[in-house]
């Protein structure tokens, strides 16, 4: 008998997306993106089950192997830093990783100091590190171009999708750090133990996702 392959996915266009792909490899799992609370659902054969999980979770539950597969941005990725596979680029949920404030602030003046508002913690202290730039990081869990607005920090480091909340907000893109997009993790051990069903569900995506570029 087959082994059940497990998927993290994000509740919403992550899953979305995602669904859209394995139906086109032959997985009966539409059903799973009806209304539900319901935290673990499978595809129609049961061969495949799916947990919906908070989208900065799906790797650690991909790298501890209690889900085979996981569909996540890359701005998670970089800022979870987990020990999985990353094997496709899915093309979608595309955006960037910036850095944004007020037009007038001028990222390559010397200070002693910049403080930064973001949700992406650890991938600030590595750019600023980078840099060689002293900074303040502040967390925070949303609404971060509020930062620079109410004073609570100099910049935000965020993802920018379609422009519009900092365009709304009188902020822009200071500086451009990395395009994003959803990409396809693997757990290191599952892709040897359960190589008969995902080496192909792999290869099948990926041709999937190469003729769309196409
Ligand atoms: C994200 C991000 C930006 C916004 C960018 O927030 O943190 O605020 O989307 O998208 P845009 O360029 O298309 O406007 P999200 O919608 O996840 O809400 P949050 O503020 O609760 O994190």
């Amino acid at each position: 008998m087959q082994d059940v392959i497990t998927f993290a996915l994000a509740k919403g266009r992550l899953a979305e997306k995602s669904v859209d792909i394995l139906e086109q490899c032959g997985i009966d799992c539409r059903r799973i993106l009806e209304p539900s609370r319901k935290l673990v659902m499978s595809d129609v054969s049961g061969k495949f089950q799916f947990i919906f999980v908070k989208p900065s979770d799906v790797p650690i539950y991909v790298e501890h192997g209690v889900a085979d597969v996981g569909v996540v941005g890359k701005d998670t990725l970089m800022e979870e830093d987990r020990d999985v596979y990353e094997l496709i680029d899915l093309g979608f949920a595309k955006c960037r990783l910036c850095l944004a404030g007020y037009k007038d602030f001028d990222l390559s003046k010397p200070r002693n100091i910049i403080k930064v508002a973001t949700k992406y913690v650890s991938i600030a202290k590595d750019y600023f590190d980078g840099k060689g730039q002293n900074a303040e990081i502040i967390p925070l869990h949303g609404s971060i171009e509020l930062g620079p607005i109410v004073g609570l920090s100099d910049i935000i480091l965020d993802i920018v999708e379609s422009g519009k909340t900092l365009q709304e907000n009188d902020l822009c893109v200071l500086e451009e750090i990395v395009n994003c997009s959803a990409r396809l993790i693997i757990n290191k051990v599952s892709l040897k133990t359960k190589a008969d069903v995902i080496k192909p569900l792999v290869k099948s995506i990926d041709e999937i996702i190469k003729n769309k570029e196409n």
